[in-house]
């Protein structure tokens, strides 16, 4: 572990390496308490820089020998460096180091480098594990060729596994094995990866377009493979996109994704044998809910896709991570969507990525954490593995396609990987390749400006106010930019916003777009959809030939990672809320009329009463006859306690809780007979499938039960949560039973106990259905205390562990960050806890410390009495005197 005083690394810093690794062989001894690793490099001096002497990464190893040219050198230990002096001078061409180590996996709960879990050996050195598996340039510019050795137990271990293809296997003396790798392609270090476990596979060939045969194989463990058909499912159609969408070619003759039960993160790239986190593998009806599946196809998509944007093209430095992030977000993104298929299926996918965005990333932004999507610097860089970095840098890599165009952006991904395939390279060379494919573009006129996106923090707001003239029948549009301080970012220079915009008439229609001084298009018609380039602090627009005056629906699809505020009135959002034909802004209109009223409440007495015109239209919304389900109860879904306290200056959770409640109280009473058909209306019919209708039927009818129940408790009516409990006893795949236990945690029924014990009794043994018995639990909602005193109940449950980073998400980050009400205590308790988790965590697994205690980025905007509690909480934390430079950096930051 590195100390609590490790140092700001700084992006200007940046210098190439003195040496490169040009191969490495790799032989792995593998035993739980001390395997023996015995790496055996090439190495170059790197000539463009001055001599210097070789130094290596290392943490909690074991050195037993260092040998240069088969002689043994001098060696000294410098701050997590191995420093070997006598190579500063030595002379240009190939030289061999070999060294030999220990390592201890069973004792490394960091769950970073070589670990075990379930009984088997696996590996992360994203971003810096591989230095705890040996000595080595450990840096991601340092590209290397691997062949790998693993021996290990037969029984134990079975099943061998490194990057790239097998080229020979066989048995050893004491019932050991041995298989042996060779990836041919070079790769940094962080790419590496190792399994050695007894697991069993679901295998598939397919044909690539060349005619080339390649194997997908998906590793289990024993007893979960009738859970993997989804997952390989997932990939197939993973591979095939990215040859149709952007003409890239599986690279590799066996693609491997193998599952683990203890995983700090979602899942890992490795090439060609990536590893996953349970939780994004695995799933059968019965156990997976839709958003589980939706979740795996995503990622399996995204680390596939990683292939050619990261692993064939990486990152020269740590600061460049969204280059191959942020880019493989946006691409994981643009699959899911051509699979949701139809417009309104791609828009309920695009809402849902916006909700995530503003739910993690502008709160980041607002926070002590902001930082621009390429930092400046960093203390720990698994910090910086942040909704910035993904999903902001996901934003730019899609507004470069909205400024080129789809084809354009085609285009420019093909330029780089001309460019730079093989390479570790920057933001700045994919930005470069995008507008030099594109000459003619706005991207390529406003290129240095554009890329201020990549070096400012924060959430730019743009204003806009718009001016009908009727003699002139013109209509003039004034958009302003501004952007607040963030941390070492006082002020900011304008960004280049694109703004996807329409302008809507009072009957609904969409009006044509002919700006000033602009000749007819060739089609013959001037367009009802444009992207406005908003690059000055403030610009005029002005439109001609307008017969009335509109209403403007501006940023459509979310086109920009901006606020807005355009002044609309109620009216005018009621108006794009029936007939906008931009789905995201029907939405959107939807949310605002929500979130005003609640803001209204919340900043007022508290008192929250919907008025006529607000449930007429989400009656109108639930009651709509070509509506998709999912889209409704999208639009039915009150804004996020959390997306409501980002809107005010000063936070208190209660007033926010209770003002949401209310509202979802009154539209379960005001539309009681609508929700009641929406449910019947909506049960989807036939097997389990995952599809986008199906999906959203059962979500509808999910919402539609909760409501329901809310309704009928509130009234003291057993019907509705008799027949939540029934639908529960009976359901045919989670999503269904999971919902109805759901609706009777959250309207507070007597029957939530008995169908929670129920649950338990099902699926006990089921860890990744454990965590969601965990979660329901801890994200109920809070009344009088009693969620938060059973999560600290749960806590003493003989199946929760802090240690497996799952199940402590599944009920500490749930309750901490899912549950506001239950957290933000009067009385300071959750603070409390918060704190004492942290502590104890950061003594376990640093990483899962610093994610967690990134809960109280916002104490600062909390009312009183909240607001001291938890500054003296995160106090409390910083105070420990060895603490992990990782959650070091988070308080840090926190109480600056
Ligand atoms: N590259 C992985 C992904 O996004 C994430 C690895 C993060 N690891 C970490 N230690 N922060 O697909
Ligand atoms: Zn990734």
């Amino acid at each position: 572990m590195r100390e609590g005083t490790a140092p700001l690394i700084r992006r200007e810093d940046y210098s190439a390496p003195a040496f490169w690794i040009k191969s490495v062989d790799l032989t792995f001894d593998l035993d739980p308490a001390k395997t023996l690793v015995i790496n055996k490099m090439q190495l170059e001096r790197n000539l463009d820089v001055p001599a210097q002497a070789l130094r290596l990464h290392g943490e909690d190893l074991n050195l037993t020998r260092v040998l240069v040219n088969g002689e043994s050198v001098s060696f000294r230990h410098e701050e997590g460096l191995l420093v070997i002096d006598s190579l500063q001078g030595v002379p240009a061409g190939p030289f061999t180091l070999e060294i030999r180590n220990t390592c201890a996996p069973e004792k490394n709960t960091h769950l970073s480098g070589l670990y075990t879990s379930g009984g088997g050996f696996f590996t992360q050195c994203e971003a810096e594990g591989f230095r705890r598996i040996t000595y080595f340039l450990d840096r991601p510019d340092v590209m290397a060729v691997y062949t790998v050795t693993l021996r290990a137990n037969k029984q134990q271990y079975p099943v061998l596994l490194s990057n790239g293809n097998l080229v020979e296997q066989g048995e050893l003396d004491n019932g050991r094995h041995f298989a042996k790798w060779n990836d041919p392609f070079p790769k940094p270090s962080y790419l590496f990866a190792l399994v050695a476990a007894d697991l069993v596979a679901r295998e598939q060939w397919v044909t690539t377009r060349s005619g080339k045969n390649h194997l997908l194989q998906v590793y289990v463990r024993r007893g979960d493979l009738d859970k993997t058909e989804h997952a390989m499912n997932s990939l197939i159609a993973s591979v095939v996109w990215d040859e149709a969408r952007f003409k890239l070619p599986l690279d590799l003759e066996r693609f491997m994704i193998v599952a683990v039960g203890d995983f700090n993160m979602g899942a890992m790239e490795n090439k060609g044998l990536n590893i996953f986190n349970t939780k994004y593998v695995l799933a059968n009806p019965a156990t997976a809910t839709d958003s589980d599946y939706l979740g795996i196809e995503s990622v399996v998509g995204h680390e596939y896709f990683h292939n050619w944007t990261g692993n064939r093209i990486t990152c020269r430095d740590w600061f460049q991570l969204s280059l191959k992030e942020g880019l493989t977000v946006f691409r994981d993104q643009e699959f899911s969507m051509d699979m949701a298929g139809s417009a309104s299926a791609r828009a309920v996918k695009r809402i849902d990525d916006v909700r995530t965005l503003r739910l993690s990333q502008f709160p980041e932004d607002a926070g002590p954490m902001a930082h621009p999507v390429r930092p400046d610097s960093y203390v720990e860089i698994n910090n910086f593995y942040t909704a910035t970095v993904y999903d902001k840098g996901a934003e730019v890599v899609r507004m470069m396609q909205t400024l080129v165009g789809r084809d354009g952006f085609a285009h420019g991904m093909t330029l780089y990987f001309e460019r730079h395939d093989g390479s570790a390279v920057t933001c700045d060379e994919f930005a470069q390749a995008i507008a030099d494919a594109n000459p003619q573009s706005e991207l390529a006129r406003l290129l240095p400006q554009f890329k201020r996106w990549y070096s400012q923090a924060g959430t730019p707001r743009v204003t806009a106010r718009g001016r009908y003239d009727a003699p002139s029948r013109t209509y003039t549009l004034l958009l302003e930019q501004s952007c607040g301080s963030t941390p070492g970012q006082a002020e900011k220079q304008p960004f280049v916003i694109p703004i996807a915009m329409g302008l809507v008439a009072r009957d609904g229609r969409a009006l044509a777009l002919q700006l000033e001084d602009e000749a007819l298009p060739a089609s013959g018609a001037y367009p009802q959809e444009r992207v406005l380039v908003l690059s000055e602090n403030r610009e005029f627009f002005t439109f001609v030939n307008v017969d009335e005056e509109p209403v403007p629906s501006l940023l459509r699809g979310f086109s920009a990672p901006v606020t807005l505020a355009d002044g609309l009135s109620d009216n005018d959002l009621l108006l794009l809320l029936q007939h906008d034909t931009d789905p995201f802004n029907r939405w959107e209109a939807g949310q605002r009329l929500a979130l005003a009223r609640l803001l209204a409440a919340v900043r007022g007495d508290g008192d929250l009463q919907l008025d006529q015109p607000f449930i007429g239209a989400m009656r109108g919304v639930l009651t709509h006859p070509t509506l998709d389900a999912a889209f409704k109860e999208l639009l039915l879904s009150p804004p996020s306690e959390i997306y409501i306290a980002e809107q005010l200056e000063s936070v208190d959770p209660q007033r926010v809780h209770a003002a949401r409640e209310a509202m979802r109280m009154q539209l379960a009473q005001a539309l009681r007979d609508d929700w009641a058909v929406a449910f019947e209306a909506n049960q989807a019919t036939g097997g389990y499938a995952p599809d986008p209708i199906s999906v959203g039927k059962r979500g509808l009818a999910n919402l539609a039960l909760n409501m329901l129940c809310l309704d009928a408790v509130a009234r003291g009516d057993t019907v509705w949560p008799g027949r939540a409990y029934q639908r529960f006893k009976d359901a045919s795949n989670m999503t269904d039973r999971q919902g109805a236990l759901w609706a009777l945690l959250a309207s507070h029924s007597e029957l939530a106990e008995p169908a929670l014990a129920r649950f338990y009794e099902l699926f006990k043994g089921e860890p990744l259905v454990i965590d969601k018995w965990f979660t329901l639990q801890a994200t109920a909602p809070e009344s009088g205390g009693r969620v938060f005193a059973r999560v600290k109940a749960l806590m003493n449950h003989p199946d929760f562990t802090i240690k497996n980073p799952n199940r402590a998400r599944s009920l500490i980050a749930a309750v901490c960050m899912g549950n506001p009400a239950a957290f933000h205590r009067s009385d300071a308790a959750g603070y409390v806890f918060w704190a004492d988790r942290v502590l104890e965590l950061d003594g376990i697994n640093p990483q899962l410390a610093a994610r967690m205690a990134r809960v109280m980025d916002r104490w600062s905007r909390l009312a009183e009495p909240y607001r001291s509690a938890a500054r003296e909480a995160v106090s409390r934390v910083a105070a420990k005197p060895d603490l992990s430079s990782d959650v070091r950096e988070i308080v840090t930051r926190a109480l600056a």
